[in-house]
């Protein structure tokens, strides 16, 4: 790619991961709502809906691993933690961004590379994302999958409605999730840029571009 406006943001195993999960993510919101709204919904047999969203549970927990093992495995995990000297203020541009100065044509305050691919809110809800809703999700699905196995470790959260509960929640947070993210996956310099970048890897750098980078 010889390209001077193309940078290599996403690297293979990010890219693999990322539309393993995001798949598997819609499987298991369309099974999750037959599971748990069967009286309403008929669109698969509930022994079909569990199964199918066990398996997918599986899938999702191992790209997972994918995920952790490569930014861990390469030290680039730096790039989900903000600067903290520089956070707040860095925040408070991307807020002020966001609330107008994306409607009046104003540059995006942060100019994406490689070390440094996410503006602070995207950090923030990355972060949040990564390592409290996803593992929180992985984890309280594994003890629902086998109740009577992971027995002691559901008492230890308060009981199997706490752990239930944790999971729907989570479930109806996802599902609001994918759609404000794939929407602000939309604000690259065209609406497809960081969709295409997330399959081939490169960005295309256009400065000073208004809209670029737009997404948590
Ligand atoms: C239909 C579903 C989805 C679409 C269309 C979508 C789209 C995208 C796009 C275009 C990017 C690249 C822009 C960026 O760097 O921020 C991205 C990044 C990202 N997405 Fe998604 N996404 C989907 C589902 C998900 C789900 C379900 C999760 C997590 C539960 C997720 C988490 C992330 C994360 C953490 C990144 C940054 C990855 C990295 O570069 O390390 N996405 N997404």
């Amino acid at each position: 790619m010889g390209d001077d406006n193309l940078m290599y943001v996403h690297p293979a195993p990010v890219r693999v991961w990322h539309w393993v999960n995001a798949v598997g993510f819609i499987i298991l919101i369309i099974t999750g709502i037959q599971i748990r709204f069967a009286e309403m919904v008929n669109w698969f047999s509930l022994e079909e809906a569990i199964q199918l969203h066990n398996y997918v549970g599986f899938v999702v927990i191992a790209a997972y691993g994918l995920w952790v093992s490569f930014y861990f495995g390469t030290m680039k995990i730096k790039l989900y933690f903000p600067n903290p000297r520089t956070f707040v203020p860095d925040a408070i541009k991307q807020v002020k961004y966001y609330g107008s100065g994306i409607f009046k044509g104003d540059p995006n305050p942060h100019h994406m590379t490689p070390d440094n691919k996410f503006n602070a809110l995207q950090q923030k809800a990355y972060v949040g994302l990564m390592f409290v809703f996803l593992p929180a999700q992985m984890i309280t699905g594994l003890f629902l999958w086998r109740v009577k196995r992971f027995e002691n470790y559901i008492d230890l959260l308060g009981g199997i409605k706490i752990v239930s509960t944790i999971h729907v929640l989570l479930f109806f947070f996802f599902t609001a999730f994918i759609f404000v993210h794939a929407y602000l996956a939309t604000l690259g310099h065209t609406p497809l840029a960081h969709f295409k970048a997330m399959f081939t890897g490169y960005e295309d750098h256009h400065e000073p571009e208004a809209t670029e980078d737009a997404i948590v």
